[in-house]
């Protein structure tokens, strides 16, 4: 009986995926873009609501336990004025409590503003270690055209200024739309 109910219950799993498959199309996505990190200054773009009182200006910010939330921009090139192609919302945790290792546990979403990505979003859960040259993290999700998404993001650091960082992003998605 119980093993019925197993089978009928996959088989009808194996429907689902394959009806899902079937209405929308499979693509590989490569999307390249720019954030804006800007927890100094008068107008942080990250702002810190837990954590240690350090001092953001030197890199008292990397304090373990510091939770922030982001709204940082996204664009086109490193240029804060090129074009605005969505905006990174979410949360970054100082994980790391060990002296010679800095890393975040990132939880954030893309949502994205203009052409065809327009009204969608990416989620992304994952591990940065901020010292390294490139940082992998897992696209663990999306909405709209990226409905179903499975990927991963390669950070690397444009340029620094202070706390404040401009991020070179990568993103390579497969999704249904
Ligand atoms: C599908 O992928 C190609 C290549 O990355 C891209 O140019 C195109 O915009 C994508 N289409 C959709 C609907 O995501
Ligand atoms: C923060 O650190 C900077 C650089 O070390 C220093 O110039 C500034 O006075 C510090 N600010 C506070 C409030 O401690
Ligand atoms: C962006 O444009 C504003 C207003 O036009 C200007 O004040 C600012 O310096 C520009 N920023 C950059 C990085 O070019
Ligand atoms: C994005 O979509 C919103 C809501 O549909 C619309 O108001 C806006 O003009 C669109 N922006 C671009 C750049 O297409
Ligand atoms: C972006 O990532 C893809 C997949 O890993 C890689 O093929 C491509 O060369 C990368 N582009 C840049 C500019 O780093």
């Amino acid at each position: 009986m119980a093993y019925t109910r197993t089978l009928l219950c996959f088989i009808f799993v194996a429907i689902s995926m394959a009806s899902i498959s079937e209405a929308r199309k499979r693509n590989t996505t490569n999307i390249q873009f720019y954030m804006h990190d800007t927890p100094g200054g008068p107008n942080p773009s990250a702002v810190r609501v837990a954590g240690q009182a350090t001092n953001a200006t030197d890199m008292g910010m990397f304090g373990f336990g510091s939770i922030y939330v982001m709204d940082n921009a996204l664009t086109t090139t490193p240029d804060l004025n090129s074009t605005l192609i969505g905006r990174a919302q979410g949360l970054y945790a100082m994980s790391s409590s060990q002296e010679n290792d800095i890393s975040l546990l990132m939880t954030l979403t893309y949502n994205f503003v203009s052409g065809i990505y327009n009204g969608s979003s990416l989620s992304i859960v994952g591990r940065n270690p901020v010292m390294n040259e490139v940082r992998e993290m897992p696209v663990v999700g999306g909405t709209g055209i990226f409905r179903l998404a499975r990927g991963f993001a390669l950070a690397k650091t444009y340029s620094m200024n202070q706390a404040d960082a401009i991020i070179g992003y990568n993103v390579t998605i497969i999704h249904y739309y």
